[in-house]
């Protein structure tokens, strides 16, 4: 998605900009831009596809003068991906420029009544309109003024503001997407996320919702809509600067794979004491947790895949009923929750709009919330009544991985505590439950040491058009996660299927040589599985299966397998989806596809 960065101190900012931006590049764009302001006027520069031809056109940011300026990647909504259509965007007189992640919903009317006012428009952006109403309303106060114009823009943004008369300040303001601070010595900077500016500075403000920060070379001053000053505390970011960077690695999104252990490990290991599961996180009464009737969860994409993979294993343990939501549906099905409904959130960005909304509804119709989120102190954590943090780390490559990984850990950790809290699970099953936790990071390592014959299957199909990935039960949520995981980064049609509901009208699709990878990790319907091996097999298709090591059924049924170690049935998925992950990430890099960037994908979806 989008990416902002700001710079104000004593070096040339053009440089310091451009090197921002590439430390944005993986969150998905299209265009890219700068502005400065030279202390008399400001100065855009921008192009439309990669960053390296805004580069190009300004010598890494060389050519354009001036210790301040503001840029950004731009992901197309509003307005084709294009130079005009790139940020900054100008105000008509050149007066005010603005760089904007978001959307304004109500743009047009905006657009239409400032058009009635004589003003001229030069993009199809939703962003221009910002610029433009700086200029109409501005009133001789920049703070004041950009506290007029909020309440007028319906939608969510993060902004970052210059005005050609101010060479001392940028305004940041946001409402829905992130933004933060990075303090320096006699230098401040402006990002939308982390990464830009961790080779700079750690120390950082995180800006809440409705707050305007005015940062000057020596001063960040943070004000509330009323213009009161809030005090903001700063935040230390821990993580170093090798988690951002690849290490040696082609792409983010192998380094990622193989830092699953870890991400595993860290994930729970602070939470296991003495041989129980500690979720201090939650403060849930026991007489709560006892009171929930159901479990409600939201989530997008993958995220919402280890929903679907949560909803088999909760109802296993706790024998509650779960319902898995897609998040961008939830808020509009006027769904069934209350006070009786605990609801789970889980989002690694913990920005995705849609999963933000779902909760804000679960929330205002009196349920619980306990958000699964990755990134400290992102809205999502912060909103939540509870949140586990999964600390997978910074997860760069837009397909996720070790964020999916954490995730599913954290589920196990809360079906384990719930179910020993519910009185569902005895004693010999809980220390069984924890000691196969504790195994996972060593068994996705064996996993991990397979990846060369893996590389060797994916070469031997990459060049197949449609695949069909089925399982039962648990493996059927995880089918889900590896068919989008195929096809987001690969761009091979691909579709999950509930192996037996395959011949209810699908099968029609299968011909002589269509991959259907088969899994089949859940011993209990292992033979049906591979019943639909044989089915699909008759039809022409070539079977991938990835099933347990002890599974000669599968190993007899299927042309080639996969075979993954044991682990209690709930723990499975943490196996059984990395070789799916390193499957599709080979199968994309034999495509040549640019894997840690997809097309048309952003890494936090931002907006609705
Ligand atoms: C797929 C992927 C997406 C995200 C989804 C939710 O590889 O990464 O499907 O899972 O956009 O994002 P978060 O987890 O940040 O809410």
């Amino acid at each position: 998605m989008c990416g902002i960065v700001g710079y104000i101190g004593d070096h040339q900012a053009g440089p310091v900009l451009v090197q921002s931006l590439e430390k944005l590049e993986y969150r998905g764009y299209d265009s890219a831009g700068v502005c400065t302001n030279d202390g008399q006027k400001l100065i855009v520069e921008k192009e439309k596809g990669k960053l390296k031809e805004l580069k190009k056109a300004t010598d890494d940011g060389k050519k354009v003068q001036g210790t301040v300026g503001i840029g950004h990647t731009r992901w197309a909504t509003h307005g084709e991906p294009s130079k005009i259509n790139a940020h900054p965007h100008l105000s008509s007189s050149g007066s005010f420029a603005v760089v904007h992640n978001g959307i304004i919903e109500n743009y047009m009317e905006l657009k239409h009544e400032l058009s009635a006012n004589g003003i001229s428009f030069h993009s199809s952006t939703d962003t221009e309109v910002i610029a433009q109403l700086l200029e109409y309303h501005y009133n001789g106060d920049l703070v004041d003024t950009v506290i007029k114009i909020m309440p007028l823009l319906k939608g969510s943004y993060a902004l970052g503001i210059m005005y050609r008369e101010a060479p001392d300040k940028i305004i940041a303001v946001r409402k829905g997407s992130p933004l933060i601070i990075g303090i320096g010595e006699n230098e401040n900077y402006l990002a939308s996320d982390v990464p830009a500016i961790l080779d700079k500075t750690r120390k950082i403000y995180r800006l809440a919702a409705n707050e305007i920060a005015v940062i000057k070379r020596d001063s960040i001053t943070v004000y509330d809509t009323d213009k009161n000053v809030v005090e903001k505390s700063a935040e230390t970011i821990e993580w170093s600067m090798d988690a951002a960077e690849k290490d040696g690695y082609e792409h983010f999104m192998l380094k990622e794979i193989m830092e699953q252990p870890k991400a595993v490990y860290n994930t729970i290991i602070e939470r296991i004491k003495d041989g129980r599961v500690v979720l201090d996180e939650i403060h849930l009464t026991a007489e709560q947790i006892k009171s929930f009737e159901k479990i409600n969860i939201v989530a997008c994409g993958s995220a919402y895949h280890v929903g679907v993979v949560a909803k088999y294993i909760f109802e296993k343990i706790l024998r509650k009923p779960v319902e898995v939501n897609v998040a961008s549906e939830f808020k509009y099905s006027d769904p069934i929750v209350d006070e009786k409904t605990l609801t789970i959130v889980i989002s690694q960005s913990g920005e995705t709009a849609d999963t933000k909304e779902a909760m804000y509804e679960a929330q205002r119709k009196g349920s619980y919330t306990i958000a699964v989120v990755n990134v400290v102190g992102s809205a999502i954590a912060v909103e939540a009544n509870d949140v586990i943090y999964t600390l997978a780390g910074p997860e760069i490559a837009v397909a996720t991985t070790k964020a999916y990984s954490a995730q599913l850990a954290v589920i196990y950790m809360l079906a384990i505590y719930f179910g020993d809290i519910l009185g569902k699970i005895n004693q010999e099953d809980y220390r069984n439950y924890v000691s196969e936790l504790l195994a996972l990071p060593e068994k996705i390592k064996l996993i991990l040491n397979k990846a060369e014959d893996i590389k060797n299957t994916a070469s031997k199909l990459f060049a197949r058009k449609d695949v069909f990935f089925i399982g039962r039960n648990i493996d059927y949520a995880l089918s889900l996660e590896g068919s989008l995981k195929l096809k987001e980064i690969s761009y091979i049609h691909s579709e999950a299927y509930a192996a037996g509901e395959l011949k209810h009208g699908t099968i029609s699709l299968i011909e002589k040589g269509t991959l259907v990878i088969a899994l089949t990790t859940y011993e209990d319907l292992h033979e049906k599985t591979c019943s639909n091996i044989k089915e699909v097999q008759s039809r022409g298709a070539y079977v991938l299966g990835i099933g347990c090591e002890n599974m000669q059924l599968l190993v007899r049924s299927a042309d080639s397998t996969i075979l993954i170690p044991k682990t209690c049935d709930i723990m499975l998925p943490s196996l059984a989806v990395v070789p799916m992950q390193i499957l599709a990430y080979y199968i994309a890099r034999f495509k040549g596809c640019e894997i840690d960037t997809p097309r048309n994908l952003a890494k936090s979806v931002t907006v609705e």
